[in-house]
């Protein structure tokens, strides 16, 4: 039977997604101090302003980031439809004497608490990390987020991107072509092609949870990954205007007098042109920004995510031809187009691509063992992970900004 959402999928699980599995104080801290980061220097919003204010989230799973609004001062109103991960959550906000900040907890997937109607104009901040891309239909969520927050709240997203998502669509395409060359089970599959590619880096969840998250997660899929143009131009036509987003969505060099309120049109056009020409940098997670958009480069990279995309339901050797000769343009376009890219990320990215090439070549020929040894092996293969997910924060403007920025 057809899963209708992701937390049906969570529910059926030995391991709950995002466990972190804090043991004391100090793994608090650490984790607190990356998200510090996230927020000050990568989404330009101070700590502070989460200080007393009411921050509903749904879908925390157990809760670490949620911990962390806490600790930062936030009154939080929670929502996760999976029960399993309700006690998590309270020992951890007893144990890290964080309770007096967990407001509510309560077991309702989005579309129940939406179709509820509560809360209206209630909330400072509203969270949704790591699922609501999967939620259809988006309308649905973006009414719900404009109804709750008050004037001049925060929405925090943390979606999935098409083209940032390419890598995650080309690990699920290795896994199930192995599987289906050796007949081996999802994890030993999973360890034979990517242990040593998760052994280089340093993780919060386990490798178990990982291959459940991604490799066998039916929502890791082109179908369900948004595309940052669309979804900032259906945010501003639910009301709300881009705050921040990471990788960024801004042309932080544009300019103009300060005093000159920039329209929302205008500042749309900015995005989707700065979402555009870094199509690149999203696939390969560095900067490989293009000088102008290019709509037939965008229609051949759309074609090579479509064609890798459906290898992972069946693999056909013509369509695996066809990839392979978009990956091959691909790793021209990188050696030959002029970009705003540094020469060495460059490189990285046509090694990768070569990599990439030469374990679908394996996989075409029916070699498992050779694209086994290579994808434990290989440098580029190892440090490559693209840009799957992507942070973006909304500002619900009051209904009488005169600047909706
Ligand atoms: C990948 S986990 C992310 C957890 C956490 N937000 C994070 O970013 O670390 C996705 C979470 O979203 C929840 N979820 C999935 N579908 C949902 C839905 N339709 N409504 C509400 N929550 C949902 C799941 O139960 C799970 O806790």
């Amino acid at each position: 039977m057809p899963l209708k959402s992701l937390y049906n999928y969570y529910e059926h699980a030995e391991t709950l997604p995002t466990h972190g599995d804090f043991k004391d104080r100090a793994d608090l801290i650490d984790y607190e101090e990356h998200r510090k980061d996230l927020f000050l220097h990568k989404l330009s919003l101070h700590p502070r302003f989460f200080k007393d204010a009411e921050l509903f989230e749904i879908g925390p799973d157990t809760g670490e980031k949620t911990m962390v609004y806490a600790l930062w001062g936030a009154n939080c109103h929670v929502v996760e439809p999976n029960r399993r991960a309700h006690p998590v959550l309270q020992d951890y906000f007893k144990r890290f004497e964080l309770d007096s900040r967990l407001k509510s907890l309560d077991a309702l997937d989005l579309k129940q608490y939406a179709s509820s109607g509560k809360d209206t104009g209630r909330y400072d901040v509203a969270v949704a990390e790591g699922f609501i891309y999967t939620v259809r239909p988006a309308r649905m969520w973006m009414e719900m987020f404009a109804r709750i927050l008050k004037d001049d709240g925060l929405l925090i997203l943390f979606h999935c991107d098409k083209y940032g998502g390419f890598i995650e669509l080309f690990y699920k395409l290795i896994h199930q072509r192995i599987m289906g060359l050796t007949g081996m089970d999802s994890l030993a599959a999973a360890e034979a092609v990517f242990q040593s590619k998760w052994d280089s880096i340093p993780h919060t969840r386990s490798f178990k949870a990982w291959v459940f998250d991604v490799l066998e997660d039916p929502f890791v899929r082109y179908a369900y990954f948004y595309d940052p143009v669309w979804l900032c131009r259906a945010m501003n036509t639910h009301g709300f205007r881009l705050y921040s987003a990471w990788p960024t969505y801004d042309d932080k060099s544009h300019v103009c007098w300060f005093k000159r309120p920039i329209p929302p049109e205008e500042m749309l056009a900015h995005q989707v042109d700065t979402i555009r020409r870094n199509r690149l940098s999203h696939m390969f997670g560095r900067k490989h920004t293009m000088v102008h958009q290019d709509k037939d480069v965008e229609r051949r990279l759309k074609r090579l995510l479509l064609v890798s995309d459906s290898l992972i339901d069946t693999f056909d050797t013509e369509r695996a031809e066809e990839c392979l000769e978009l990956m091959r343009w691909l790793k021209q376009l990188l050696e030959n187009r002029e970009m705003d890219a540094a020469p060495a990320d460059t490189e990285r990215a046509v090694s990768a691509m070569g990599s990439l090439i030469r374990i679908l070549e394996f996989l075409q020929a029916g070699q498992a063992s050779e694209a086994i040894a290579f994808c434990s092996e290989n440098k580029a293969f190892i440090e490559t992970w693209g840009m799957p997910s992507h942070f973006a924060i909304f500002h619900k403007p009051g209904a009488n900004a005169a600047c909706q920025s």
